[in-house]
């Protein structure tokens, strides 16, 4: 089947609502998102009734602008791409009835795309992407690494045992009390400072496995902070709301040396698997990508790790590594040009593994 000339991608799964429209051949028109990091800061984190209404709100906005920017209109669209699972029910929810009635009403096949999928694809928006090679993903939700043979063929070969990557850093910015989201403001506080001033454990760093744990790393933090008496006790944690810093006398500069070390700590870890996994599969290429993957300091040491041992490293520009429509749309095409689409029965999924999303 000839992929449609048009195809309209939206994406829902948490709290960006995103569209983008993509050519049949995979080029990128429009890419646009629409976060709603200013409706969750105050809560320190995503509120998921919020990000259902607030995507209520925006996604037909979201979808003109796309269309606008891409210099279409609707009847140029040729089928939907819409991203399934796994995320937040309700979110996804919104974007999968809005795809399904839009698709209905323009007479277009709809396509569910697995939004882990998406983020291993965003590499073949500005790259010639080779098969085989790992791809490992990075995200608020998750971390895990994959052994991609081709785009039909992807298994999980290791995963987070507790937090995510981006998780730790979130949770680990709420502790610092740096605000929200955790891993942009701990990049930045960490930037040019010395990240050997506290030692941190590496967890996992050198089990066989291509698992990983960064609950631990959290907790050596929380240990690092209250041995240092940072701040008073009953401004420890890690969940409740965002309180203003209250940092005890002479020790507001120990926090970013804490931010750089933690951060050092995650990225050896993510660099170490990720390039061990290329080699142990006797692979030449490594893919990374997530809202993680957009870190300057991860990016170094991927790109210098990877020279070092001559892994071609893939990792999209920033835009694409977070959360974005464009990655839903160049997924879909793939699934879309083989004719797997969706019926308008078509559900969320909240837990959905890649290797299930192959149809
Ligand atoms: O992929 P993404 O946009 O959404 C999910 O699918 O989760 O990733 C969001 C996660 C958040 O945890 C956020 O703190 C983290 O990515 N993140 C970063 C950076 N930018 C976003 N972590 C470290 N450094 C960054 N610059
Ligand atoms: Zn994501």
């Amino acid at each position: 089947m000839n992929p449609p000339p048009y195809i309209l991608a939206i994406e829902t799964s948490c709290d960006e609502t995103a569209a983008a429209v993509v050519t049949g051949g995979g080029r990128v028109l429009s890419n646009v998102v629409a976060s709603q990091v200013k409706d969750h800061e105050a809560f320190g984190g995503v509120v998921p009734e919020i990000a259902s209404r607030r995507h209520v709100e925006l996604i037909e906005p979201v979808v003109k602008s796309a269309l606008a920017q891409a210099g279409v209109t609707l009847s140029d669209i040729g089928a939907v791409a819409v991203t399934q699972g796994p995320g937040l029910v309700g979110a996804l929810l919104v974007g999968i009835s809005y795809a399904k009635a839009l698709a209905y009403g323009l007479g277009v096949p709809v396509c569910g795309v697995n939004h882990l999928e998406g983020h291993l694809a965003a590499a073949k928006i500005e790259h010639e992407l080779t098969y085989p090679h790992v791809g490992m993903v990075v995200s608020g939700g998750h971390t895990s690494l994959y052994r991609v043979d081709d785009e039909d063929t992807i298994e999980l070969v290791g995963q987070t045992q507790d937090d995510a990557a981006g998780e730790a850093f979130d949770k680990v910015a709420k502790l610092l009390h740096l605000g929200y989201p955790g891993g942009v403001v701990i990049e930045r506080i960490a930037k040019g400072v010395d990240p050997g001033a506290f030692e941190l454990p590496r967890p996992m760093i050198s089990d066989a496995s291509f698992d990983f744990s960064f609950s631990g790393l959290k907790t050596a933090v929380l240990h690092l902070v209250q041995k240092e008496g940072i701040f008073d006790s009953a401004d420890l944690g890690f969940s409740g709301l965002p309180e203003p810093r209250k940092t005890a006398p002479g020790k507001e500069s120990l926090i970013p040396l804490i931010a750089a070390a933690f951060q050092a700590a995650v990225v050896d870890v993510l660099a170490t698997k990720a390039t061990r996994a290329v080699k142990a599969f006797g692979m030449d290429t490594l893919v990374v990508s997530g809202g993680v993957a957009s870190n300057t300091a991860l990016r170094e040491e991927l790109r210098a790790r990877c020279a070092d041992e001559g892994v071609r490293l893939v990792i999209p520009s920033r835009a694409y590594c977070t959360d974005n429509a464009a990655m839903i749309g160049v997924a879909g095409l793939h699934h879309l040009a083989r004719g797997r689409t969706a019926g308008l029965d078509m559900n969320a999924l909240s837990r959905w593994d890649i290797a299930a999303s192959r149809r």
